[in-house]
């Protein structure tokens, strides 16, 4: 099946050759005005200028007429927890009145309540709920999104959850990743026994991850109060050995040596970074490890929000994910996060969306399939409504610019 999608106002992000975008390259969004674009079985074939297109005749084509619209590649939400079994407004509530995060989670609410309510559930009342969020974030305009485990904590629900994901995968025509982050937080249990659960992960959890390829990549939560550096060290190492790549939850309420362990492991990315100092952002510009920042989540917290701009002038690779989960950013929206980014952490507009574009497909190794307009690339496509400029987009924050969102070829 041949689809043209013809007078686009505006194509955005079409580039050519592959490239992760760091410092001044970051504000580099190339864009055709009025522009074609050719899709073939789901994958983009051509694209260019409306007076170059080809007029083959003899093909069956179906012709859409994007007038007045811009096309831009999906969003590609490198970070979510979006398998969980219960919403935690409660909590939200209790921050209202006074208390933090840290003292949330002191007193057995936070990861732990998620995780009792998960261990209770079962895997498909998970699949069910975790099916009806990613059909939201996907009208939204993501294409592309990684989901952890982590509110298991034990062998049992840590595979159920990985199980889910699996499940998500093979039924959701978004591209999937999926992150075994069984080092979330201490359960109860191991309290005052860390090694005893990091034996848990490692003998117990990573054999059958590895066994039944339930993950691509492994996380740990490298906080004081949770897991320390040398810790995450040790369970990213046993994840490396069997395949699994580091992406690490890194100072996000302290500086606690996540993004330099991160750096040092070759981690695909370290994310959060909330509480950065000179040598943490310089550790991340001397590497090749992206930086994920997380604003909603610093947003929904009250927290200062990450250094955006300390950290693209320092030469850092930066991508933007949503962090989608019940305690700490309970939206997937990847358009307020782009906006976000922009009214509170001052990225241009065009930084922003190749940090939630290309960027972010690199944090998740999906460089080839999505992340821009490039031939040979999924389809996955948003459509906007009628808008002046690609700065409408955050300006407009509250608005709902997203017109119809296209994945593999076909719309939602
Ligand atoms: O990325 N910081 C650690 N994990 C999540 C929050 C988890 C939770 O509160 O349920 C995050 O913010
Ligand atoms: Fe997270």
């Amino acid at each position: 099946m041949t689809t043209d999608i013809i007078n686009i106002k505006l194509l955005v992000n079409a580039r050519p050759i592959n490239q992760l975008l760091r410092g001044k390259e970051l504000a580099q969004l190339p864009c055709i005005e009025n522009a074609y674009l050719t899709i073939e079985d789901g994958i983009i074939s051509e694209y260019g200028l409306m007076s170059e297109i080809k007029n083959q005749k003899s093909k069956i084509k179906n012709t859409i007429d994007a007038s007045g619209q811009f096309i831009l590649p999906a969003w590609c939400d490198s970070h979510t927890h979006l398998v969980f079994a219960a919403s935690r407004e409660e909590e939200f509530v209790d921050k209202i009145k006074g208390l933090s995060y840290a003292d949330i989670a002191a007193k057995g609410g936070g990861i732990l309540n998620s995780a009792n309510k998960l261990n209770a559930a079962t895997e498909d009342e998970l699949f069910n709920s975790a099916w009806k969020r990613l059909k939201e974030v996907s009208k939204l305009g993501t294409g592309a999104i990684e989901i952890k485990s982590g509110y298991g904590l034990t062998v049992e629900g840590e595979l159920k959850m990985l199980r889910v994901i699996k499940r998500l995968k093979e039924k959701s025509k978004l591209c999937i990743k999926a992150t075994f982050l069984g080092a979330h937080t201490y359960p109860l249990a191991y309290k005052d026994n860390h090694q005893g659960y990091i034996d848990v992960i490692i003998n117990e959890m990573l054999p059958v991850i590895a066994k039944e390829k339930l993950a691509d990549y492994i996380d740990v939560f490298c906080e004081n109060g949770f897991f320390s550096a040398a810790e995450t060290e040790t369970i990213c190492k046993a994840g490396m050995e069997v395949g699994l790549k580091p992406k690490i939850h890194a100072n996000q309420l302290n500086l606690s040596g996540g993004t330099q362990v991160g750096v040092k492991l070759g981690a695909i990315s370290v994310d959060h970074l909330e509480t950065m100092d000179e040598d943490a952002i310089k550790s991340l510009a001397g590497s090749d490890t992206i930086g994920t920042l997380l604003p909603t989540a610093a947003f929904f917290l009250r927290m200062p929000f990450q250094p955006a701009r300390e950290l693209i002038d320092a030469g850092c690779v930066i991508a933007l994910a949503s962090d989608y989960n019940p305690g700490s950013s309970p939206s997937g929206n990847m358009n307020l996060v782009v906006a976000m980014s922009c009214i509170q952490m001052k990225m241009l507009p065009e930084e922003a969306i190749n940090a939630g574009t290309i960027n972010g497909a690199y944090a998740m190794e999906l460089q080839n399939e999505v992340g821009s307009i490039a031939a040979g690339k999924k389809a996955n496509l948003i459509f906007t409504k009628p808008i002046s400029s690609i700065a409408y987009l955050p300006y407009a924050f509250g608005s709902n610019c997203i017109d119809k969102v296209m994945i593999a070829g076909e719309f939602l």
